[in-house]
């Protein structure tokens, strides 16, 4: 398939779509983003590469860290993480609070704040120098021993994070949170903040698109069981209360980011990574999504 060309056939097939959506500035440095900036990295099982645009420059990846995160608690956890977190969509906003009150502290997905911030309770839990230990699986996951944190973007949101401080609170009054909120929410903005290149966050994911192996390294990451799992959960919520819309145009499992990332895979085949910083009224990309949405139906290569 001639992925390249059809990358550049739909690029200049969307030049008249109309980009209107904002910028993330409820993080404020997330507001200083160039927002015309627009990327895109496919890596097939087989490591042939293709890309476009603005795919090697760093953005924020905040919530696709989410699955990166989920990975490495329900290795150490197995079925017992789910006793924490459900795996139902949500069908509610990323950062409400509203389910949660009647939901006694569980929240339903590991892809909603809530949820992500329970999954860093249990590393917090488990690991013994949490942010480090966390850096070295991504780029053991990555095979690329440079992608960090971004200290800039972990304490502009910190600043603001209020929202994020009321869910860990109320999680904390039900007794699922076990450790201090501090050291939990300095972690979970921590793993939000970190950055990469539309290139490397394609070839991060790969692992989900090879069955639990990451193809390029060798590295066996997970279990085909689980590999399965995690793409069943970012079918249902990674893309949070439009998850069903990116399964209905998209059909892939995919999980996006409020720094204008979406990665998706397509188990058996390839790992796509787009970033377009401009973000639609539920906080996902909008240009990102409708490249995809023109990508999977150029390619016939969505999962149903
Ligand atoms: O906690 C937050 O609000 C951000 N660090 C992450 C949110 C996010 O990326 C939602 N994605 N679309």
């Amino acid at each position: 398939m001639d992925y390249q060309k059809i990358f550049s056939n739909i690029v200049s097939q969307m030049q008249s779509f109309k980009d209107s959506g904002n910028l993330a500035n409820y993080i404020p440095e997330l507001g200083n983003v160039s927002p015309q900036k627009f990327g895109v990295h496919l890596v097939t099982i087989e490591n042939s590469n293709y890309n476009l645009g603005d795919s090697a420059e760093k953005f924020s990846i905040q919530s696709i860290s989410k699955v990166l995160s989920l990975t490495l608690a329900f290795e150490i956890e197995e079925e017992n993480l789910w006793k924490r977190v459900g795996v139902e969509p949500s069908g509610t906003p990323f950062n409400s609070l509203i389910q949660l009150e009647h939901d006694e502290g569980i929240p339903r997905n590991p892809f909603i704040n809530a949820g992500a911030i329970v999954v860093a309770d249990i590393l917090v839990s488990h690991l013994q120098n949490p942010k480090k230990e966390f850096l070295e699986f991504v780029r053991k996951l990555s095979g690329n021993s440079t992608i960090t944190y971004s200290d800039i973007i972990a304490e502009s949101e910190k600043s603001t994070g209020y929202r994020n401080a009321a869910l860990c609170n109320l999680m904390k009054s039900f007794g699922n949170i076990k450790n201090d909120i501090d050291v939990v929410l300095d972690f979970y903005f921590n793993l939000c903040s970190i950055e990469m290149t539309c290139d490397e966050l394609a070839k991060t994911f790969l692992f989900l698109a090879n069955y639990g192996k990451n193809s390029i390294t060798g590295d066996k990451i997970i279990s085909t069981s689980k590999s399965k799992r995690i793409n069943a959960v970012m079918q249902l919520c990674g893309l949070y209360d439009e998850a069903g819309e990116f399964s209905f145009k998209v059909g892939l499992p995919g999980k996006s980011g409020v720094g204008g990332g979406i990665v998706a895979v397509h188990p058996g085949k390839y790992s796509i990574a787009v970033w377009s910083p401009r973000l639609n009224k539920k906080g996902n990309s909008n240009k990102g999504m409708k490249f995809l949405e023109e990508f999977t139906t150029a390619t016939e290569s969505s999962i149903f």
